[in-house]
């Protein structure tokens, strides 16, 4: 297991609570905020978000500042043991700041300026903004930088979203002459010959010409810059104000804008902001392997430490259109599934609903009834009860012998390119990503999620669907981490283009994988909706899988070049080609798959990879459909976190698993029984300690 790592110093428990919105009520309703403070102990909740909205009432005139209202609620949230998580209120402005400073506010591609309205809608790039945000930082680090509640810094609010005014053109200028150097290298990265688009001066680039897919994805690369620019901007104000604490910001998931491996690298802590739709249908099984794709990406990008889930909704949130209460067991079981995956915190968007405002509907621990007596607020203090007993796991991780790679730039690059077609739910960049990764999943066994530019050693195996965009390097690590023993695991549309969306000449997959895989894809095929293709697995083959499998809408024509063939595809003009191969590279292996494929067959292809390459597993024998197992510890204990998310009660075969129930304290082995959206949660000593 990896080391231990508490994420608020100090504090040996979950972190419990949500965000928190006291300056909504203050002016009217000071009674209001006395009231939470009881409510909270109630609810178990120990841990708020304060100011992410409270610019207004930080600065509500130019160069006009309060801060004794925040003091005075951090003294009592600290007086009652709870920790306060401070957030920087750049996420939205005062509306004299856009007022006097019209150019703070974002142009749309159509060059119109945005009125002020809403939030997360300011100019990254404008000084004035950077300014003010500088000022207004720094004066709250000074002010509250050694305060005892203030544990860590909440960045923003969900940091996204471009902005095309002339400071931002410009900058992106720059940035192209930093990254280029000389037009004649730009024009060649761009293919710029391609209908007389060759630009003969920086100053008519204009991200905004989707024609010239190269400058589109540099556009992005560009807009994910700036952002982070911005953030470490926020940081330096924080840290000019001699502010210690580490800071965090609230990703988004797999959002699509920013590429959250270089935030990453920037934070102290990660944290995300999870709304999923649980509908009681088999979707939600999708829902939930894609939510366990998504927390093991946030552990994976501080190497396994914990993470927060610093926003989800303890109820329905009023904006996904079908606001659908969650049913009984679906609340708790979507918390503990983002503890299984390495969360220390669990809070919520948002403790109490406002009177008024967009929000006023969206669920919350506090409902406007104002009372401890709701069915929400009764779960959420619960599952407090709940998490205290869960103590022990704070602070340990996961070790994970697979790897799944996920890169902005492969998914960029693939979006920003008229074809190869991007297929709805086929061979989009995510798909095949969230496939493989629930095939480990189903089959029990740990996952990591990294980008191809991470660090593969330790692994044992590495799983890189659609590695569209080749990295520089990557071809080179991936050799290596083969030839030491590891497996790897290409698929089509892989090795196809270059750093700047040029297509790669030497046969695809190229870029060195061609000869990793011992194959050539000299043609992909596009089935129209309807058409069906198969592959037959061949009689002997390593992976001793067997029978017919139908494919998706992505096929390509393989030809092997030394790899060993598993399977063929049985129809059309190139029925009996390679479908998926083997090749053997020094000690370790390269799979290419050369078809889209549904869930059923990743779970079969995982598991047959799984005791080929003798991987550990969770549980040793097989799990009923929806039900999932994870693992959490330390060099002492293991936490094994069983979980049913089928709407009906579920029988499974521990084998020779043995553990505490952490709740009950009772001893768990042979067949367990679940009810429907029901979790149990046990610990086990390891193998060289005595058991209890
Ligand atoms: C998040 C946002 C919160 C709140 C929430 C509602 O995206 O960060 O401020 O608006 O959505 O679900």
């Amino acid at each position: 297991m990896k080391n231990s790592h508490t994420i608020f110093s100090d504090f040996p428990y979950f972190a419990h609570g949500g965000d928190y919105n006291p300056d909504q009520w203050m002016h009217r309703y000071p009674e209001v905020l006395e009231e939470d403070l009881r409510l909270m102990n109630l609810a178990n909740c120990n841990t708020f978000s304060l100011g992410i909205f409270s610019w207004m009432d930080y600065e509500p005139r130019e160069d006009e500042f309060h801060f004794d209202w925040m003091r005075k609620i951090l003294d009592n949230l600290h007086g009652q043991g709870s920790q306060v998580v401070l957030a920087t209120p750049s996420g939205s402005k005062p509306a004299w700041l856009s007022k006097a400073y019209p150019e703070v506010c974002r142009v749309n591609e159509q060059g119109l300026r945005a009125h002020h309205h809403r939030r997360h809608n300011h100019c990254m790039t404008s000084p004035v903004y950077r300014e003010k945000v500088a000022i207004l930082n720094q004066k709250l680090a000074k002010e509250f930088g050694d305060h005892p509640a203030v544990k860590m810094w909440h960045l923003s609010n969900e940091y996204g979203g471009e902005c095309h005014c002339d400071l931002c053109h410009r900058a992106f200028q720059d940035w192209l002459k930093n990254r280029y150097e000389t037009l004649d290298e730009l024009n060649h990265a761009w293919w710029s010959y391609f209908w007389s688009h060759r630009i003969g001066d920086w100053s008519e680039i204009d991200p905004r010409d989707e024609s010239v897919d190269g400058m589109r994805l540099d556009w992005r690369r560009f807009v994910s810059h700036q952002t982070l620019d911005f953030m470490k901007a926020e940081i330096a104000a924080l840290r000019a104000g001699t502010a210690t604490q580490p800071v965090t910001t609230n990703m988004m998931g797999f959002y699509q804008g920013l590429d959250y491996w270089r935030f990453a690298e920037v934070v102290d802590v990660i944290s995300d902001d999870a709304y999923p739709q649980w509908k009681n249908t088999a979707q939600d099984l999708n829902t939930a392997a894609l939510l366990g794709c998504v927390h093991d990406m946030h552990r994976s990008m501080k190497q396994g430490k914990p993470w927060m889930l610093i926003e989800s909704c303890p109820d329905a949130p009023q904006w996904q259109g079908t606001a659908r209460l969650k049913r009984p067991g679906v609340y708790r079981n979507e918390m503990l599934q983002a503890v299984a995956h390495g969360a220390d915190a669990i809070m919520y968007f948002q403790w109490r609903k406002g009177r008024g405002g967009s929000e006023k509907f969206h669920g919350a621990v506090v409902d406007h009834e104002g009372s401890e007596n709701t069915r929400v607020f009764k779960q959420v203090s619960e599952l407090g009860s709940t998490l205290q007993k869960l103590a022990p796991i704070v602070g340990t991780s996961t070790k994970s012998e697979v790897a799944v790679i996920m890169d902005w730039d492969s998914r960029w690059a693939l979006e920003c390119s008229q074809g190869p077609l991007i297929i709805k739910g086929e061979n989009q960049y995510l798909t095949p990503i969230l496939k493989s990764h629930r095939g480990f999943w189903e089959n029990g066994v740990s996952t990591d999620v990294l980008e191809s530019l991470g660090d593969f050693s330790g692994y044992r195996m590495v799983i890189a669907p659609q590695l569209y965009l080749l990295k520089p390097g990557v071809a080179e690590r991936l050799r290596r981490f083969v030839e030491d023993g590891g497996t790897l695991v290409l698929t089509y549309l892989s090795g196809v283009v270059g750093e700047s969306n040029l297509c790669l000449r030497e046969g695809f997959p190229g870029g060195g994988l061609r000869k990793l895989c011992g194959v050539w894809a000299e043609e992909i095929d596009y089935l129209y909706e309807g058409e069906t293709q198969e592959i037959d697995f061949l009689p002997g083959n390593t992976l001793e899988l067997k029978g017919r499998w139908q494919t998706g809408r992505t096929c390509e024509r393989v030809h092997a070049e030394g790899a060993e063939i598993l399977a063929t595809f049985t129809h059309d003009f190139y029925a009996g080609s390679p479908a998926l191969t083997c090749n053997a590279v020094g000690k370790g292996s390269v799979y290419y798959l050369a078809a889209s494929m549904d869930t059923a067959f990743w779970k079969a292809f995982s598991q047959s990879l799984i005791s080929n390459a003798k991987l550990s597993r969770i549980l040793e024998t097989e799990l009923p459909e929806g039900v999932h197992i994870r693992e959490r510890g330390d060099e002492n204990k293991t936490y094994i976190f069983i979980q049913n998310f089928n709407n009906h009660s579920v029988e499974i075969d521990l084998g020779n698993l043995t553990g505490r129930c952490m709740e009950t304290g009772l001893s768990v082995q042979g067949r367990l029984k679940l009810k429907g959206w029901h979790s149990r949660v046990l610990c086990k000593k390891r193998h060289s300690l005595p058991e209890e």
